[in-house]
């Protein structure tokens, strides 16, 4: 039986991004849910895709208004840290936070930084914690997805060289890390839109693998008995 969250209306903030693209995917398996994707760029849905694509910007909040029109769940996976600067974190997420409630947002899946309240000199980690104080504040009801650094990336240069039997390792040998895989961040947050209780909602999530961070070291005996 499908649930009454299946049928809402999802706006996919970030979602020409590394993971957004992904979240969209996931999301596109819903079959009841209609799924609007932002972008600064015009961007053409693919073949039978049923996404809806909007031009809009985080840092102008008449556009973030029209997005949101008609919607019922949000989702941020945007970020400018990594390739421009920390307005779209503080600003747009802000913007995007405030007009929410203004529209009356029913649910706002935010992926932030796990651990991000310790590192307050860390300006990205900074800016996922207040923007996560920001939608607690707010009273709309959210489910904060902490994700830890990523395995993969873009360039997935570490999954590259293990097909050719080499390991890149990132930073010194024994300092343990947490990691999570795109793919598995995007189908959780598939899961959370859909997800049709209340009791993963106003919850900060960490995610992450179950038994505990890896050192560099540690990655490297997993993956060479995997591969073996
Ligand atoms: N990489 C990691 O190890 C790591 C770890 C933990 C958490 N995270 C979080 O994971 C999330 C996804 O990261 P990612 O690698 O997928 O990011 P990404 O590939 O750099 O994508 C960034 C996205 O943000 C959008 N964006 C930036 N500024 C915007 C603005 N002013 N208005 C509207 N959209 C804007 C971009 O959209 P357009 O350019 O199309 O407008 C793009 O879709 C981020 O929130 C990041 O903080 C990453």
């Amino acid at each position: 039986m499908k649930s009454e969250e299946s049928n809402k209306k999802v706006l996919v903030v970030g979602a020409s991004g590394f993971l957004g693209k992904k979240i969209l995917k996931n999301l596109e398996k819903e079959s009841g849910l209609s799924i609007r994707a932002l972008s600064r760029k015009e961007r053409k849905p693919s073949e039978n895709s049923k996404i809806e694509w909007v031009i809009g910007d985080m840092l102008d909040r008449d556009s973030l208004t029209s997005a949101l029109d008609g919607i019922d769940i949000v989702i941020s996976s945007a970020n400018g840290y990594m390739k421009e600067n920390l307005n779209a974190d503080l600003v747009g997420n802000k913007n995007l936070i405030e007009i929410a409630k203004i529209q009356n947002i029913k649910k706002f899946i935010f992926i932030s930084i796990v651990a991000c309240e310790h590192s307050p000199e860390v300006p990205h980690f900074h800016a996922k914690k207040i923007s996560e104080d920001l939608l607690i504040s707010s009273g709309i009801p959210y489910i904060s997805l902490r994700a830890p650094a990523f395995l993969d990336q873009e360039n997935d240069y570490i999954a590259d060289a293990v097909k050719k039997g080499k390991f890149y390792g990132v930073g010194d040998a024994s300092t343990q890390w947490s990691y999570v895989y795109t793919e598995d961040i995007a189908s959780y947050v598939a899961k959370a839109t859909i997800h049709p209780k209340e009791d993963i909602v106003n919850t900060i999530i960490d995610l992450g693998w179950k038994d505990g961070p890896k050192s560099q070291e540690e990655l490297k005996e997993l993956i060479s008995s995997i591969t073996k």
